[in-house]
Parts: C-alpha cells; sequence; structure tokens
C-alpha cells in the first residue's frame, strides 16, 4: 500500500487536484513508487511553474542545471519558472542509481516545449540531490513540439512493461546505447539496430560526458551528453538486446557551456 495515496482519499482531495504534499513514501529505500512519485510531482512543479514542493526535498547542495547551464531553480529561465500544458509524458525509473528521466512535451503554441529531464537523489530516495534538464523550444535543432507529439503518439503502447522473463541487463540495454552514440565517431561500431529503427548518422562528432538513467523494466536508458558542444539528450528502448526507439533533444540556441 502507498501511504500517501491513501492519504489523499482521506482529505477527500478531487480526483485531478495537485498533490501539494512534500510527504515522500518512505522506509523501503530507493523504490519505483517512491520515484514515481517523484517524478509525479516534478510533472506537476512544470504545470504550475512552481518548484517548491521538488525544493522542499532538495539538497542544499543540490545541483540545477538547464540546458547544461547552472542556475537557480527558482529562476531557471527556460523550465520551472512558467506553467505548461503537458501534453505527453513518460519516465524511466532507475532504482539501482536512484535517479529518473521524464520526457514532456508541450504544443501549445504559446509556449512549445520538449523537456528531457534527469533527477538524482541520494541512496535513501528521499533527498534530491541533482536535477538536469534540457528544455527544447522553437530556435533548437528540428524543433517541432506538434510533431514530437505526434512521433510521441504513433509509440503509445509500445514503450510498455517488459516481460521479467524477456528483460535486458543494465548492461546490455546501456551496451545498445553506447553502441549508437559511439557510432558518431566510429563509423565501424556495430549497432544493434532493431525494427523499425534505423537511421544515418554523421560522423565525426564526439559524444562525451555521458549520464544514464536505465530502467531494465521498460528496457530504457537515457544519455544525457555532450553532442560535441551542445547539450543533448538521446533515449532509446531496447528490445532483446535491439535498439526499437530513439528520442533525441538537442539544445542548439546560445547556451554558455
Ligand atoms: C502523464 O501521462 C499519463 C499517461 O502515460 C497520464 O495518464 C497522466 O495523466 C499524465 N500526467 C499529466 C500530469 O499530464
Ligand atoms: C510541425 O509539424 C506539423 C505536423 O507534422 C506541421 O503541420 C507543421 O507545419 C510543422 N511546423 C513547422 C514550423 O515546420
Amino acid at each position: 500500500m502507498i501511504p500517501f495515496l491513501a492519504a489523499f482519499f482521506v482529505l477527500g482531495a478531487p480526483a485531478l487536484a495537485l498533490p501539494t504534499t512534500t510527504t515522500t513514501p518512505s522506509a523501503d529505500g530507493c523504490t519505483r513508487d517512491l520515484l514515481r512519485f517523484h517524478t509525479e510531482q516534478y510533472i506537476n512543479s512544470q504545470i504550475r511553474g512552481d518548484p517548491s514542493a521538488l525544493l522542499a526535498i532538495a539538497s542544499p547542495d543540490l545541483v540545477y542545471n538547464e540546458d547544461g547551464v547552472s542556475r537557480s531553480p527558482k529562476t531557471g529561465v527556460t523550465a520551472l519558472s512558467a506553467p505548461l500544458r503537458i501534453d505527453h509524458n513518460r519516465s524511466s525509473l532507475d532504482t539501482t542509481q536512484c535517479a529518473t528521466y521524464t520526457e514532456l512535451i508541450v504544443s501549445d503554441p504559446a509556449n512549445p516545449r520538449v523537456i528531457g529531464t534527469q533527477l538524482r537523489f541520494d541512496p535513501t530516495g528521499q533527498t534530491l540531490v541533482k536535477v538536469e534538464s534540457l528544455v527544447s523550444q522553437p530556435g533548437d535543432w528540428a524543433f517541432n513540439a506538434t510533431q514530437t507529439l505526434s512521433y510521441a503518439s504513433s509509440e503509445d503502447g509500445k514503450w510498455t512493461t517488459i516481460p521479467e522473463a524477456e528483460r535486458d541487463t543494465r548492461a546490455v540495454i546501456q551496451a545498445a546505447a553506447d553502441a549508437y552514440l559511439n557510432l558518431f565517431n566510429n563509423p565501424s561500431e556495430v549497432v544493434p539496430w532493431g525494427t523499425p529503427c534505423n537511421v544515418g548518422v554523421p560522423s565525426g562528432v564526439p559524444i562525451t560526458n555521458r549520464r544514464y538513467v536505465i530502467d531494465e523494466t521498460l528496457g530504457t536508458v537515457d544519455a544525457l551528453v555532450q553532442f560535441a558542444t551542445r547539450p543533448d539528450s538521446h533515449e532509446f528502448r531496447v528490445e532483446g538486446g535491439k535498439i526499437k526507439f530513439v528520442h533525441t533533444l538537442t539544445i542548439m540556441r546560445n547556451v554558455t557551456l
């Protein structure tokens, strides 16, 4: 049983009310329920444009980056400061590292955004230690939130939980991502392509500083990376060791690394 859900029923909160509690499920360490709760808090913070629920559990030494630049989460120029109408969200939960990755798509023409965010917690899952967010918007590479939303919707039901017996190990999932990322700087790298995923990539691009979030239950890995000089996210769905889908975000606006 998840205590914080029970608390909402007791309080009789309307079904659609955004949780305002900062009470986190406790005692069991870094569980999927706890990480799911944190991603919901994060998404609600983005909807409200108010990071206070996240900041309530933040370490005094919280590292907060947007587009590769250190900022104050209260005054972040692109992400948490503005309320967003979110059309699509999907999260991966990494209980081994106590970390999450969330993809958000906002097609609202007033404020179109495609956001990829990694949250990292201490090993108990109670304290937020790092937030890294890429907030792509008009001006970024191939940015078209409407189109991204349409692709994401076409994959509805295809990023589902993988039956336990068919799951790849974390190492296999990460290796698939690394092979793809290495290909940009090594044309002879053997990438475990699956269908329908098979794309051409440019060469001579080193992809460095890879920070992974891996969810074996979903077969997903997100790597926040430096793509040559640019902040970038590559997220993969891997099935049976093969890459099935790739989602990318590259920040091209003039940000200072
Ligand atoms: C996030 O996505 C799920 C579907 O995957 C949906 O049920 C939920 O309402 C979404 N949350 C928000 C806050 O939009
Ligand atoms: C974005 O994509 C949509 C759907 O594919 C398309 O109709 C629209 O023209 C595109 N917008 C731009 C600015 O390219």
